[in-house]
């Protein structure tokens, strides 16, 4: 039995801003329980839901360095779901209404939480072959393995894997105070280990030291390998390209399956879709105050409002957009400027469009039942899941040909009757508009194909069965 730990800043059910929470939250629960046994450490944020918080035993506490300093160091635990999780405890860092603040805050907490995941193993006993690590917030975690832990046996033979989720945030912070909050010696602070460009880099530290690294699609994992979408590590990554593989993400297909959701107006499934999909779409439309027709061609939304999704493309179109008989519903919190351009076009056209600017888990689900397409004009996109859960509720996604989006959405082919969705290559305002015109005129002119796509969307299979697999196959031959 191969003993795996996952170290995560966020992971669902207790605590999720985006695509992160959901691969931390599910992948475990897809690895077979006979060959591995996988378990999780997660912070305890005091802003996880009440009922979250309140399962959680505790198991013990110590205390620990972190450079001149000493912390408390908490360690709760529940089981969920078939998988262990693991809580570290401590209010000092982990008291925000939001997992993440201030990125000076947020460098110390960070180094505490990996220090102090690893620190827990010899007091829970729990001595995994390899420690996979999620994003910047562990990328100390390869470090630390190196250095200090690896005297003495218990972590000496310890793997470690660094999955990047999304290679813009990488923790990067001056080399005096990074040093100063982790104790690592001078050693560390070049430009061939945790330094660079003059700062200290997290996620660089991980990306050096850890034995293997992936991400969350092949596309991407090419992509990242270039000065476009190499967020300045592409050298880097161009050199250990031997060791970095892409393995796309899957989705919970219990969690999303529009045949028992009951956060919908009325469940469907890929036999019943045709006459069943569109109650969703009036509901929501009653729901959100825009006109009700079931034949006006609903866009939908589901985001993180930053501009790698594309937003900038939107903002530029929006008003031709709105010339259109189309509606577009938008959900999703992040940078004012889009925040407010939707609000604006809502209170401009609000029998066309809805700007819903908040988080919500069941608002998303009526999103993606509801409309009939689903718009994802990344400019860049590691993996994406949102326009997996679009093709699962046979929403057909528009996107941008990059990184996940591209190896996950099949492109119309009218001539072959082939496709899952539509897309297009360049990062270019018209030719998203062109592509979304398109979309609509196979949905007004050509129902029957526009609903066999239906079908192979909802056939198409991103459950984890696949992805669990290959990190299977990963975690035997590293350990
Ligand atoms: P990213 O991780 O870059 O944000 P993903 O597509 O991988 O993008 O994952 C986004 C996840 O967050 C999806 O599960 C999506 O449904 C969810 N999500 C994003 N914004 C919201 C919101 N405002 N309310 C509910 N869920 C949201
Ligand atoms: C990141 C990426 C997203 C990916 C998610 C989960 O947030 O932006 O593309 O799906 O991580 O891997």
């Amino acid at each position: 039995m191969k003993k795996i730990l996952f170290v995560a800043s966020e992971g669902v059910p207790f605590i999720k801003t985006g695509g992160l929470a959901d691969v931390v939250g599910s992948l475990p629960k897809y690895l077979s329980k006979d060959e591995f046994d996988v378990r999780v450490i997660l912070p305890k944020y005091l802003c996880m839901r009440d009922d979250l918080k309140n399962r959680l035993n505790y198991v013990a506490h110590f205390y620990m360095d972190l450079g001149w300093r000493t912390q408390y160091v908490g360690i709760l635990e529940t089981v969920y779901d078939g998988v262990q999780f693991y809580f570290i405890d401590n209010e000092y860092y982990f008291s925000g209404f939001k997992p993440y603040g201030n990125i000076f805050e947020d460098i110390e907490k960070f180094a505490f939480f990996s220090k102090a995941a690893l620190s827990a193993l010899p007091v829970i006993g729990f001595q995994p072959d390899i420690v996979h690590c999620h994003d910047w917030q562990t990328g100390l975690i390869p470090v630390f393995l190196k250095d200090k832990f690896h005297d003495g046996p218990f972590f000496a033979n310890m793997k470690s894997i660094m999955t990047i989720h999304n290679l813009k945030f990488q923790g990067v912070w001056d080399v005096k105070t990074v040093k100063n909050i982790t104790g690592l010696p001078d050693y560390y602070f070049t430009p061939d280990k945790l330094e660079a460009y003059g700062d200290a880099n997290y996620l660089k530290g991980g990306l050096v030291y850890a034995d293997v690294l992936t991400t969350v699609s092949p596309t991407y994992a090419e992509e990242i390998k270039t000065p476009f979408y190499g967020e300045n590590l592409n050298g880097l990554l161009m050199a250990r390209s031997h060791d970095l593989r892409g393995i796309v993400n899957g989705i919970d297909y219990d969690e999303y399956n529009p045949d028992t959701d009951t956060m919908i107006e009325k469940t469907y499934n890929a036999r019943t879709f045709r006459k069943e999909k569109i109650k969703n779409k009036i509901a929501l439309q009653k729901e959100l105050g825009l006109r009700q027709n079931d034949k006006m061609f609903m866009i939908g939304i589901v985001s993180r409002l930053t501009d790698q999704k594309g937003f900038d493309l939107i903002a530029y179109m929006m008003e031709e957009m709105c010339q259109q008989d189309w509606q577009i519903v938008v959900l999703g919190t992040g940078e004012e400027r889009y925040e407010n351009m939707f609000r604006h076009f809502a209170w401009k056209y609000p029998d066309k469009v809805s700007a819903q600017i908040y988080y919500s888990e069941a608002m998303s689900h009526k999103i993606y039942a509801a409309s009939d397409a689903f718009l994802m004009p990344s400019l860049f996109e590691p993996c994406g899941l949102s326009q997996l859960m679009s093709l699962r509720y046979g929403t057909l996604p528009i996107v941008r040909e990059t990184g996940g989006l591209k190896d996950t959405v099949q492109p119309y082919n009218e001539y072959e009757g082939t496709g899952t969705g539509f897309s297009f290559c360049n990062y270019n305002a018209h030719e998203m508009y062109n592509t979304i015109r398109y979309a609509h005129s196979v949905y007004v002119d050509k129902k029957r194909e526009w609903n066999k796509m239906i079908d192979r969307a909802m056939a198409a299979d991103f459950s984890w069965k696949a992805s669990a697999d290959k990190y299977a196959e990963m975690y035997n031959w590293l350990a």
